[in-house]
């Protein structure tokens, strides 16, 4: 058995900050943004929340998909932003949507959370355990920066994106996944509830980055990876119609598909409306490319995506 995408969802706030906004806040500017990041604006939420954004990509993806909410077996929320510990944000969006027979819980992986949990529901639906899923990368990376630190404020937005999965006859997916612990203090989000925080200096409470550390590690990983589930699939690089990969920064991207030999026409990018999303860069560009009728049946899309973790995976399947 194989999960099929038969619905797509995405949600951004309405609330938009461009690269001139952030220059008002931090020493920086459109020019410096765009040349180094690809990134134009970003949505960043008012009132919303984590979950709400979640519940919000769902009844899309459910409204476009035309199933019944009941008929969904799990949910499964990508996020390390969801403004509750528990209940999770996955439990929040079955109440939101009406899944009654489903269960729900979170994985947290950072920006490669959404890759991840499609890997995991594949998993399922090839098992027998379950028939459809729905599966949501959701972040509001604005409630973790320091608006203070140029190096990391200007990267960021919110939002969130979900797919449906529905098991079909078929081969299962070629995927692959990798973590490096010993490289974790590349990127870091200390929690707010361990134990003293609030004595602790504010600033720890940020988001923490080696910037270059991290741009070259993607840029490695992310050829390696691609090429590791092409190996598995027996298949090339041509046969693939469009590589998704997690939007952290337009130069990441150009340089994977250099690495590659691939044409960037082949590698959707959409950092210039939302930035990095983390979780939900992944299906909010499959909700775009989807809507935008990019996508044709028995097309070949590979999904990959890196972050904190260190954390990277990868994932093959059929429109
Ligand atoms: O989802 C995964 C999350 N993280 C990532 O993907 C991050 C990957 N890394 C990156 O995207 C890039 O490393 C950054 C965009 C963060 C930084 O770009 P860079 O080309 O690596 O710049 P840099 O850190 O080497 O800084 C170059 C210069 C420095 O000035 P000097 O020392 O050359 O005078 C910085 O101080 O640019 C300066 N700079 C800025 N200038 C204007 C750094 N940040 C800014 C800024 N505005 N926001």
């Amino acid at each position: 058995m194989v999960g099929k995408i038969c619905g797509t969802g995405s949600y951004v706030p309405p609330h938009v900050m461009d690269n001139d906004d952030l220059a008002k806040i931090v020493d920086t500017n459109d020019e410096w943004i765009r040349e180094r990041t690809g990134i134009g604006k970003r949505h960043i939420i008012e009132e919303e929340t984590t979950s709400y954004m979640a519940g919000q990509a769902a009844l899309r993806a459910v409204e476009q998909s035309g199933i019944d909410p009941e008929e969904i077996d799990m949910i499964l929320v990508a996020t390390s932003s969801s403004e509750t510990i528990f209940p999770c944000a996955a439990c929040e969006v079955q109440r939101t949507i009406g899944a009654t027979h489903a269960v729900g819980y979170d994985l947290n992986a950072a920006c490669t959370g959404f890759v991840l949990a499609f890997n995991t529901a594949q998993a399922y639906i090839s098992a027998g355990f379950c028939r459809t899923v729905m599966v949501i990368g959701a972040d509001s990376m604005s409630t973790l920066i320091d608006w203070t630190d140029r190096g990391t404020c200007i990267l960021f937005g919110d939002g969130a994106g979900a797919v449906i999965l529905r098991a079909q006859d078929g081969n299962p997916v070629c995927m692959a996944a990798h973590s490096d612990g010993k490289k974790g203090p590349a990127l870091t989000q200390l929690s707010r509830h361990r134990k003293g925080w609030e004595n602790e200096q504010n600033k720890e409470s940020y988001i923490h980055m080696d910037g270059q550390g991290v741009f070259k590690f993607a840029v490695r990983k992310v050829p390696e990876i691609i090429e590791e589930v092409l190996e598995k699939a027996e298949l090339k690089l041509d046969d693939i119609d469009y590589f998704v990969l997690h939007q952290a920064n337009r130069r990441i991207i150009e340089a994977a598909a250099k690495r590659l030999k691939v044409s960037m026409d082949r590698f959707p990018v959409n950092l210039e409306e939302y930035a990095n999303t983390s979780a939900a860069t992944v299906p909010i560009l499959l909700d775009e490319l989807n809507r935008d009728g990019r996508f044709r049946e028995g097309q070949k899309i590979m999904l990959a995506g890196f972050g904190a973790g260190l954390t990277w995976a990868a994932c093959l399947f059929e429109w």
